[in-house]
């Protein structure tokens, strides 16, 4: 399986914050935002990602995070000239995928809770062995700006619905999607919405009526996080912070996942670390020293 990160738009709700830079490349407490799903991708054991961003940012992706040899991967960079919808990821990223199945990460999401790492393996093993699609369902007070999916009395999956008025459930779909080989051909049949985007929820419904489509649901003890509004950032560096200071264990530290997936050794990761003077750098080098 390969990767997917979506990291364009232009972040509107974010000026003057976003007017001259990348929203997924801002601050979530110590690190910029897209090593958060950078890691959820990594967790997932995948290795080969594509990183599809504006004309402007892409650039800057490209200079953090290079063409991903230092953490054992295979990254690749792709531009997309218009923001008009999620699900153009897979018109965008049809050549990089080459009829391999693809995972699907918005570059502002962030994901965070015990369980994650098997979750992840299961969508991608699922997803593998019998095809369809997997997503999540994440309860929320207020669903009205995500994709809400209904199920009934016996968890089966009713409906799908992008930002309804008046939603059906409480279960928002998280950022985050695993679709089988046929997901590119799905996607470049769809049609524009009502408000002319490529919609996600529009390609996860062809997995819907086709009976393939998967929904595993997020539990209350983990966070789904949002960075759409200053608050909402704000709230997750916060929420970074606390869970770091607290443990001592970094969250989306990148090179220590690598190094945990047996993608780079002890002394590359050692060498990383001593790069930067800051904690971020020092709490590789310890991991490196005291590695059994
Ligand atoms: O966060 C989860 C939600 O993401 C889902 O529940 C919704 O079903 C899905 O449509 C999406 O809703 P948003 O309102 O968050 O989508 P937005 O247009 O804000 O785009 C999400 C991110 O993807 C954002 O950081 C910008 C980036 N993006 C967006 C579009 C439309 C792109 O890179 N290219 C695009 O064409």
């Amino acid at each position: 399986m390969k990767g997917i990160i979506l990291a364009g738009g232009s972040a509107t709700r974010l000026y003057p914050l976003s007017k001259a830079i990348s929203k997924q490349i801002m601050p979530v407490y110590d690190k910029p935002m897209i090593y958060y799903p950078l890691s959820s991708l990594m967790l997932a054991g995948i290795r080969e990602v594509l990183i599809i961003s504006t004309p402007r940012d892409l650039p800057m992706f490209e200079e953090l995070l290079g063409d991903g040899s230092r953490l054992g991967m295979k990254l690749s960079y792709k531009v997309q000239l218009v923001p008009n919808g999620l699900a153009q990821a897979f018109v965008l990223g049809a050549e990089f995928l080459n009829g391999e199945p693809g995972c699907l990460i918005l570059g502002d999401n962030m994901f965070y809770g015990q369980g994650f790492r098997t979750m992840l393996k299961e969508a991608v093993e699922q997803t593998e062995r019998d095809g369809g699609a997997c997503i999540f369902g994440y309860e929320v007070r207020d669903p009205r700006a995500y994709g809400v999916v209904e199920f009934d009395a016996n968890g089966k999956v009713l409906s799908l619905e992008e930002k309804p008025q008046q939603p059906k459930s409480n279960y928002a779909v998280p950022g985050l999607y695993f679709y089988d080989s046929t997901v590119c051909a799905k996607a470049a049949a769809l049609k524009p919405s009502a408000r002319g985007e490529y919609e996600i929820t529009d390609l996860n419904k062809c997995y819907l009526n086709e009976g393939t489509l998967q929904v595993k649901l997020f539990g209350r003890g983990f966070a789904w996080l949002d960075t759409g509004n200053c608050d909402s950032l704000l709230d997750a560096g916060n929420f970074i912070a606390t869970i770091q200071n607290r443990q001592g264990f970094y969250v989306a530290c990148i090179e220590e996942i690598a190094w945990r997936n047996g993608w780079i050794s002890s002394d590359q990761l050692r060498n990383l670390g001593q790069e930067m003077k800051t904690a971020y750098g020092q709490y590789m080098v310890h991991l490196a020293d005291t590695a059994k």
